[in-house]
């Protein structure tokens, strides 16, 4: 089975962590965003990948070839020119009659691929949102085909969003919309959009229905990330049952489960958790800290820490305090 993933975006909304790394390489609940995508697909058995780099690409191919032992192409995009053109980069790999899933690099999901895979027609995943304006959003006949996508409606029609996952089973059609599209310099919003190139695939016939993605964790901004944190560290704690291993390795500190901590991370010390993940190497002294993300080599000390997201090589260090301080007095070091 065979996969697409773009991966060259920029990640303004997350600077400054995507100065120095992809946003798709970002750590979140253990490893990064798209660890948690790639995971998924190797036990499915998809045994090739195609990433569309740009941005820090080399730092993704490095990371994946490394990681993972399944087939991987790399595709350089050298402008962002939407997700549309992005996906056309990959026509060599895929222009085929075989199957192919689009997954966006920074959407984490939960969904039952397996039985859209077994059903065996193209599939758009789709969630109900409550404010479907933000969202491209689809359109269902009578029989629940896809009869129109329409990119952030003023007035939607529906609430089911289209999250980033897409089951194509004739790659071919789609990557000629794709270019057909780009030969007619149709951009939306100034990008080359896929929802463009799926709504020339409807109108060409092609049949096209939606499946329901159950979990969808997005990792596009700080709130957003921290909350796919929480998210994630909650549904670990549900199937996992190495806990108190991780409390015997920090004897002299407080673990409050969720959290994920590198076997590798020192803490003297500490108050660590609830939701908190911490990279390779990183060290924490005297610190309590909550709902964050550390990442490799940072150190951090004297601190109460909260609702943060801590860089690789990072220096965190609070105050301490010395006081003598008489009856009835009152004192807030805020
Ligand atoms: P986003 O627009 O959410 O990601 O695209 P971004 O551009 O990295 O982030 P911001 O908006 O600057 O903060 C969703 C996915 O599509 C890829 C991105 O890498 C991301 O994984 N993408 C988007 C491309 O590969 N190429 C494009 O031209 C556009």
């Amino acid at each position: 089975m065979k996969a697409i993933i773009p991966v060259a975006g920029i990640g303004t909304r997350l600077r400054p962590h995507t100065h120095t790394a992809p946003k798709v390489l970002l750590p979140v609940a253990g490893k990064p965003i798209v660890g948690h995508i790639l995971d998924e697909l190797v036990q499915l058995g998809f045994d090739e990948v195609t990433f569309i780099i740009g941005y820090k690409g080399d730092m993704i191919r490095d990371y994946v070839t490394s990681a993972y032992s399944f087939r991987a192409n790399f595709v350089e995009q050298p402008e962002m020119l939407g997700l549309g053109h992005a996906i056309s980069l990959a026509k060599p790999h895929h222009y085929a009659d075989e199957p192919v899933l689009i997954i966006l690099g920074d959407t984490i999901f939960r969904a039952d691929l397996k039985s859209v895979f077994e059903r065996g027609s193209t599939a758009l995943g789709v969630r109900k949102v409550e404010d479907a304006r933000r969202f491209g959003i689809v359109e269902l006949d009578r029989n629940g085909a896809v009869k129109r996508l329409i990119e952030k409606p003023d007035n939607p029609p529906t609430n089911l969003a289209i999250v980033g996952i897409y089951y194509m089973t004739r790659p071919r059609v789609l990557f000629d919309c794709l270019d057909e599209l780009i030969a007619e310099g149709r951009t939306t919003k100034g990008e080359f959009q896929l929802t463009d190139a799926l709504q020339k695939m409807i109108e060409r016939g092609e049949k096209m229905g939606v499946f329901m993605v159950e979990g969808w964790y997005d990792c596009g901004k700080p709130e957003t990330m921290l909350q796919t944190n929480r998210d994630l560290l909650d549904a670990q704690l549900k199937d996992f049952s190495g806990y108190s291993a991780v409390a015997d390795r920090y004897p002299g500190s407080v673990i409050v489960q969720p959290v994920a901590i590198d076997e590798s991370v020192r803490l003297e010390n500490c108050i660590v958790g609830p939701y908190v993940s911490i990279s390779a190497n990183a060290r924490l002294k005297n610190a309590i800290v909550r709902n964050t993300i550390i990442g490799e080599n940072a150190e951090v000390s004297t601190i109460l820490l909260e609702d943060s997201l801590i860089s690789d090589n990072a220096k965190v260090q609070g105050r301490r305090y010395h006081l003598n301080v008489g009856d009835s007095s009152e004192i807030i070091l805020d």
